[in-house]
């Protein structure tokens, strides 16, 4: 019997999300600038016996079923590769906030099939793991590669950019959650004002620059949200500033806020200042 796998599943942020327009086959074009943070889940995934997928979690209220992402991953592996996978426990142990616009349910997905490769030994190349996980959900293939990546389409075309500059982040959920689909069905009927410097951001991680990144955080999804939400954020987002972030910003379709530090004692001070409200407020690094 083969021993035990653990593979963590990093949360992910945008630097700059940009929604282009709207495809045929309901989806939309992006273009966004992802980055992979500390904070994680750690996916455990044991061969058992007993035929069939079993998962198991620390959040209550997470499917277990095949509606959790991490089970459609699996399954989608194991018709990509054909392999022998017998019997599977998977254990999700949950860190990162969930329906937080951070690709917890996408990094666990993208996590498993990482974790199943190395299990398996099938071999596959990140690159055709991603490619599996392009029918699992739009940030799996991202999610599979991490780091500092440009993404496009409808975020499966993957180019890997120059690192973010060490720094530390805050990241602060309040507790509403928004609809993903909601959110990009306003975004259809608003004529966009701002979009982000995407090609000034690029040249901002090329030359190594945390404040020309801070500075060019942009999310388009800031622009749609109802007016209630769009001011929690902002209050957030204040708070961030006025405690030294460089600069703060939405990630994906929220409800997360995140400010980038210099350095981890004032991060840590910002972070004290946001959690007597804001309960899931984590102080985090690029990796
Ligand atoms: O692919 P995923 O299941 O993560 O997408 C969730 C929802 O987000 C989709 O049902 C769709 O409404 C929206 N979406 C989109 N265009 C994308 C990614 C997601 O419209 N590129």
């Amino acid at each position: 019997m083969t021993a035990p796998l653990t593979e963590p599943a990093y949360a992910k942020l945008n630097l700059t999300l940009d929604v282009l327009g709207k495809r045929e086959d309901g989806f939309h074009d992006l273009r966004m600038v992802m980055q992979s943070v500390s904070l994680h889940d750690d996916i455990v995934l044991t061969p058992t016996e007993e035929p069939g997928i079993r998962l198991t979690t620390n959040f209550s209220f997470l499917p277990t079923d095949g509606k959790n992402l991490a089970i459609i991953a699996a399954n989608a592996f194991q018709q990509a590769t054909g392999v022998e996978m017998g019997g599977l426990r998977i254990r999700v142990d949950k860190h990162i906030p969930v329906c937080a616009g951070t690709a917890g349910g996408s990094s666990d997905a993208a996590a498993v099939l990482r974790g199943l490769n190395r299990l398996y030994q099938t071999g596959l190349t990140p690159e055709q793991l991603a490619k599996i996980g392009e029918s699992v959900g739009s940030d799996v293939p991202y999610c599979v590669l991490g780091g500092t990546a440009l993404a496009e389409g409808r975020g499966e075309r993957l180019k890997r950019l120059p690192a973010l500059p060490d720094c530390a982040i805050v990241l602060c959920k309040p507790s509403f959650s928004v609809s993903t689909p909601e959110l990009f069905h306003r975004i259809d009927s608003f004529k966009l004002r701002c979009h982000p410097d995407t090609a000034g951001m690029l040249k901002a991680l090329e030359a190594g620059s945390l404040q020309g990144v801070a500075h060019r955080l942009y999310n388009v999804f800031e622009d749609v949200l109802p007016p209630q939400q769009g001011n929690a954020i902002r209050e957030i987002r204040q708070s961030l500033i006025e405690s030294g972030a460089l600069g703060a910003c939405l990630s994906g379709t929220g409800p997360t806020v995140f400010g980038i530090f210099e350095g981890e004692e004032e991060a840590k001070k910002a972070a004290a200042q946001l959690s007597p409200a804001y309960r899931e407020t984590h102080v985090v690094r690029p990796v």
